[in-house]
């Protein structure tokens, strides 16, 4: 039987149209279009865990009017919002002896610190590894933004944005790169129900980049893109302590553009034989186009690059032979931790829900705490690089402590 006579645009588009509405359907019945994501409250154990206290000490703080009470529940457990786990860690920083200890951030002299997440092999875990990351460092204090460089826009629908649905029109970071009548980059920043993390959506707009860059290159030369998102993001800087960038699956300007902005990049790695040899090219390729645009005046110093082992099977043979031979090649450039594969992952992924948003009780309580346990071991090696990093080139130094 031969396919009906019909040209290959409007049988696509039929398909996108018929997902589409009925991804729209699914949505409104799930998730009310004026519905808003909400983190959840915590426990005492989970909120003394961020604020890096023990949870006896947490309790004798409330019981002697050191620090504001917060909501108990029937059962008389006390039940935290972020908004009082902010309030928390400023009014024990403000008492503390030593400046940092509660509110991790930058200090005169520390830099900005831009993370890019990369890889272009698809389903490596970058937005996986984004999503915690960025929400990891804004739960312990941290003032954060989250970057979604992906037209495909999973960081932004983990988040709660549906790229079709709520940014019909503009609202990427496409709008403050862009060539003609670029908007501050302000304008695109959203907050989250997260405090402390603020995230830039991304959608197809962000494709427009890659097709405008090249005439843009052909009137200005490469310096003309590659230094479009450091630029953006110079207007905000003093506002955050770092910048997360969730990177498409592949090389092009806005990735290039987002290396040539990073302090540190992470390279996420699924530990397989084929997915090091894609990575090996990725390696190259990199190598290669930043080079170009070194040579075009692109100032590519970096604090650091990790790589990440994602999606690790524990106990896997083969998977464990190949962090091991990664980790012989690459030495202290793995990170130490690794991110587990675990159903905790894929499953709260399911409900558009990172391991900190989902509910432990919807879990076996060893599923959920492993995952958990790897993802915290991952993002709190990463956020201890920053400390180095502010420590080594910062005005901590030089700072009595
Ligand atoms: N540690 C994990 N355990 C279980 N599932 C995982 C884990 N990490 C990621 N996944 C799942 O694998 C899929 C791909 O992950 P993710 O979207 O993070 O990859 P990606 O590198 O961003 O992909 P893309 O290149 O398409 O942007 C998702 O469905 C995610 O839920
Ligand atoms: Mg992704």
């Amino acid at each position: 039987m031969s396919e009906p006579e019909q040209d290959l645009d409007i049988a696509i588009g039929h398909y996108a149209e018929l997902l589409a509405s009925n991804l729209h359907a699914q949505r409104a019945a799930h998730f009310p279009p004026d519905a808003k994501k909400v983190m959840r409250s915590l426990t005492s154990g989970e909120a003394a865990e961020l604020l890096g206290v023990d949870h006896t000490y947490l309790r004798k703080l409330h019981r002697e009017g050191k620090i504001a009470d917060v909501e108990t529940t029937a059962g008389s457990h006390r039940r935290y919002t972020l908004d009082d786990v902010w309030e928390i860690r400023h009014a024990l920083e403000a008492n503390a002896k030593k400046p940092g200890t509660y509110v991790p951030g930058r200090r005169a002299g520390d830099e900005l610190q831009i993370v890019s997440v990369v890889n272009f092999k698809g389903g490596s875990g970058k937005t996986t590894t984004s999503a915690h990351l960025a929400q990891r460092l804004a739960l312990k204090g941290y003032r954060v933004l989250a970057i979604d460089l992906d037209p495909q826009a999973s960081l932004s629908a983990l988040h709660g944005i549906q790229p079709e649905l709520d940014l019909m029109e503009g609202g990427t970071l496409y709008d403050a790169v862009r060539y003609d009548e670029p908007v501050p980059i302000s304008d695109v920043i959203r907050k989250t129900y997260i405090r402390g993390l603020d995230l830039i959506p991304g959608n197809l707009e962000l494709m427009e980049f890659e097709h405008e860059t090249p005439a843009a290159i052909q009137r200005g030369g490469a310096r003309a893109f590659f230094a479009r998102v450091r630029d953006a993001l110079d207007s905000v800087e003093a506002d955050y302590d770092v910048v997360v960038i969730d990177c498409p699956p592949q090389l092009g300007f806005l990735t290039m553009s987002a290396l040539s902005a990073s302090s540190g990049v992470l390279v996420t790695v699924h530990p397989q034989m084929l997915d090091l040899m894609s990575m090996s090219q990725f390696l190259r390729m990199t190598a290669d186009l930043l080079g170009v645009i070194r040579d075009a005046g692109a100032n590519l110093r970096f604090d650091w690059l990790r790589f990440l082992p994602t999606r690790y099977k524990v106990g896997d043979a083969p998977q464990t032979e190949v962090i091991a031979f990664i980790r012989g090649l690459f030495g202290r450039s793995v990170l130490t931790n690794h991110m587990v594969e675990s159903t905790a992952i894929s499953d709260a992924g399911l409900t558009k829900q990172t391991l900190y948003e989902a509910e432990k009780k919807d879990f076996t309580r060893q599923t959920f705490d492993r995952a958990i346990d790897s993802m915290n071991a991952v993002n709190d090696e990463i956020a201890a690089i920053i400390q180095n990093t502010w420590a080594k080139n910062g005005g901590r130094n030089g700072k009595k402590t």
